[in-house]
C-alpha cells in the first residue's frame, strides 16, 4: 500500500515534465496545428516515427526528441525539415550519438514558440542539448530565434563532452540559459565575476547576462571592463565601496529584459555608501528586449549623489521610471551638458529669451505676464515649476515643455495655486515628470478651474 502511494507521488510529481502532460498542453495551446494536420505526436524521431511526419507544414507542433534512439540518415531528416520555419512546442537533443546537429536550411532563421506553458509555474521549455557525447556541432540552433510574443524560451546546453559551446553565449538574452559542462562554455557572463576571475574580463566587449557586482570585496582598480561596450541584461550594483560606474568606460548600450507582469529593476544601484555619480561617459541608450517597463533603482547612494544635465536628460528621454531616485543635481549642473546647455532660471524678467533647457525653479508670478513668452521654446524643466496669482487663463506658453525632473524633494514638481482666472491647467506636449517630492503635482484654489479638471491626469509621473 505504502509503495502504491509512493508510486502514485512520484507520478504526480513527474507529471508535471512527462512527456504525455507537454504534448497535450502543446496540441491544447496551439489549436491551429490540429486544423492543419502538423503536430507531431510521437515521443522521439526515429525512421520508424518519422512516417508520421507532418507534411507539408511550415510550423511543427510538438516535444520534437532526438535520444539514443535516433537512427536516421542526416540528408533523409534535412529532407522532412525542408520547410520548417517554426517549432511550436519544444525540442531535445539527450543521449544522442549525434556528431552534428544541423537539421535546418542554413541561415533561415527558425523561429521557436514556448508559451504553451506560461501560465505554469515551471519555467518554459525550449531547447535543451544535453548528453551528447559525440556532438562536435550545432550549427543550426545559431539561426534560433528564442524570444517571440516576449516569451524567452529555455536554453539548456549541457554536458556535452566534445561541443564547444561558446559561440552560442550570445544568443537570446541568456534569462533563460544554461550552458555548462560541454568542452567550451560561456565567457564573459557579467553575473558571475569575482575578485578571482575578475582579470578574465579584459578580453570581453560584451557581459551576458546582466552585470552584477555586490558584496565583494573588489579592488578599486577595475579597468579589466575598460572593453565592454554592450552589456545583456540588467544591472545591479550593490554593497561596494565604489565612487561611480566610470570604469565601464566605454559602456554604450544595456540591453534590459523586463516582462511586463515582473517589473524587475533594470539598473539597480543601492546601497553603495561611496557613491557620488553615475559617470557612464559614452552610454547612449538602454533598451528594454521585452514588454516590461525600464525601471531604475537609486537607493542609499552617498548623500551627494547627483546627476548633470546628460544624464538626467537621458532618464528622461527613455521614459525611465524610478522605484527610488536618491540623487540631486550635480554642483556644476547648468554647465554640464553636452547635448544641451540649460539656462538658469532667478526670475524669469531677467531669464534669457529662447531658454530649451531651464535649470532651477520656475516661478510665474502676478507680474510676469509680458515674460512669458520666454518660456514658448522650453522643452525640459530641471527644477519646480509654480505658477500663483497669475492673470492667464490658460497654460499655452508652456505649449513646448516635454519633461519635468524636479529633484529638490522640499516641494512638489508642479504648482500651481491661487490663479483667479485660469481656466485650463493642461500641459498639452508634457510626457514625464521625474519628482522627489512625494506629491508631485499640487492645484489648489484655482476658481475657475474646474474641480474635476480631466486635464490633470494627463500628468505622467515616473516617481
Ligand atoms: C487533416 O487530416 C484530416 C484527416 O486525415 C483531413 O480530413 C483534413 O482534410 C486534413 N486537413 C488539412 C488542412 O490538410
Ligand atoms: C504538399 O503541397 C504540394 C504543393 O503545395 C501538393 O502538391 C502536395 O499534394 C502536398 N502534399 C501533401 C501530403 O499534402
Ligand atoms: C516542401 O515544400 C515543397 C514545395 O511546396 C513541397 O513540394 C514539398 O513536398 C515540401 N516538403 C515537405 C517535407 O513538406
Ligand atoms: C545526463 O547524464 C547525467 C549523468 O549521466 C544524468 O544524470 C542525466 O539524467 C542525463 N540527462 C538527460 C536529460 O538524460
Ligand atoms: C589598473 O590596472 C591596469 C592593468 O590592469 C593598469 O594598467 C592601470 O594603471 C591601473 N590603474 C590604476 C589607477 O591603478
Ligand atoms: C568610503 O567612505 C568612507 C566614509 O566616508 C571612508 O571611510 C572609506 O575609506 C571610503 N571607502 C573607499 C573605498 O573609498
Amino acid at each position: 500500500m505504502l509503495l502504491l502511494v509512493l508510486l502514485f507521488l512520484f507520478l504526480k510529481a513527474n507529471s508535471e515534465t512527462s512527456f504525455q502532460y507537454l504534448l497535450g498542453a502543446v496540441v491544447k495551446h496551439y489549436k491551429f496545428c490540429g486544423e492543419l494536420n502538423c503536430t507531431f505526436h510521437h515521443h522521439e524521431i526515429t525512421t520508424e516515427t518519422l512516417k508520421f511526419f507532418p507534411k507539408n507544414c511550415t510550423s511543427i507542433c510538438g516535444i520534437l526528441v532526438f535520444n539514443e534512439n535516433f537512427d536516421v540518415d542526416h540528408e533523409e531528416l534535412k529532407l522532412h525539415f525542408q520547410n520548417v520555419t517554426a517549432i511550436y512546442g519544444a525540442l531535445r537533443l539527450e543521449n544522442s550519438q549525434i556528431k552534428s546537429f544541423s537539421i535546418f536550411q542554413e541561415k533561415k532563421p527558425i523561429k521557436m514558440f514556448c508559451d504553451f506553458r506560461r501560465y505554469t509555474k515551471n519555467s518554459v521549455d525550449g531547447v535543451k542539448i544535453v548528453n551528447n557525447s559525440q556532438l562536435t556541432d550545432l550549427e543550426s540552433l545559431k539561426n534560433f530565434e528564442l524570444i517571440q510574443d516576449y516569451v524567452e524560451c529555455s536554453f539548456e546546453v549541457q554536458n556535452n563532452k566534445m561541443l564547444d559551446a561558446k559561440e552560442l553565449c550570445g544568443h537570446g538574452l541568456m534569462q533563460n540559459m544554461v550552458i555548462r559542462g560541454n568542452l567550451r562554455d560561456c565567457e564573459c557572463r557579467g553575473d558571475l565575476i569575482t575578485s578571482e576571475n575578475l582579470h578574465e574580463y579584459a578580453k570581453c566587449r560584451v557581459l551576458y547576462n546582466g552585470l552584477r557586482l555586490t558584496k565583494q570585496h573588489f579592488p578599486d582598480n577595475f579597468s579589466t571592463f575598460s572593453n565592454v561596450h554592450l552589456i545583456e541584461g540588467n544591472v545591479e550594483i550593490s554593497n561596494t565601496n565604489l565612487k561611480s560606474l566610470s570604469f565601464l568606460a566605454n559602456l554604450r548600450l544595456i540591453r534590459s529584459v523586463n516582462k511586463i507582469a515582473r517589473r524587475q529593476v533594470s539598473v539597480n544601484i543601492r546601497d553603495n555608501p561611496n557613491m557620488t555619480h553615475l559617470r557612464l561617459p559614452l552610454l547612449e541608450r538602454i533598451e528594454n528586449m521585452l514588454s516590461g517597463a525600464l525601471i531604475f533603482n537609486v537607493e542609499n547612494v552617498h548623500p551627494d549623489f547627483c546627476f548633470n544635465v546628460d544624464e538626467l536628460h537621458m532618464h528622461l528621454d527613455l521614459e525611465i521610471q524610478f522605484q527610488n531616485l536618491h540623487a540631486t543635481y550635480c554642483p556644476d549642473f547648468e554647465n554640464s551638458g553636452r547635448i544641451h546647455r540649460a539656462c538658469k532660471f532667478q526670475q524669469l524678467s531677467s531669464l534669457e529669451k529662447g531658454c530649451t533647457g531651464i535649470y532651477g525653479d520656475i516661478v510665474v508670478d502676478v507680474n510676469d505676464g509680458r515674460y512669458l513668452h520666454k518660456l514658448f521654446l522650453l522643452q525640459y524643466l530641471y527644477g519646480s515649476l509654480k505658477i500663483q496669482y497669475m492673470k492667464a487663463d490658460g497654460l499655452d506658453f508652456l505649449s513646448s515643455l516635454i519633461y519635468i525632473a524636479a529633484l529638490d524633494g522640499t516641494r512638489p514638481a508642479v504648482l500651481i495655486r491661487s490663479n483667479k482666472y485660469l481656466k485650463q491647467a493642461a500641459i498639452p506636449r508634457l510626457l514625464t515628470i521625474i519628482s522627489t517630492y512625494p506629491e508631485p503635482v499640487v492645484l489648489y484654489d484655482n476658481p475657475a478651474l474646474f474641480s474635476d479638471n480631466d486635464q490633470c491626469l494627463m500628468y505622467r509621473v515616473s516617481y
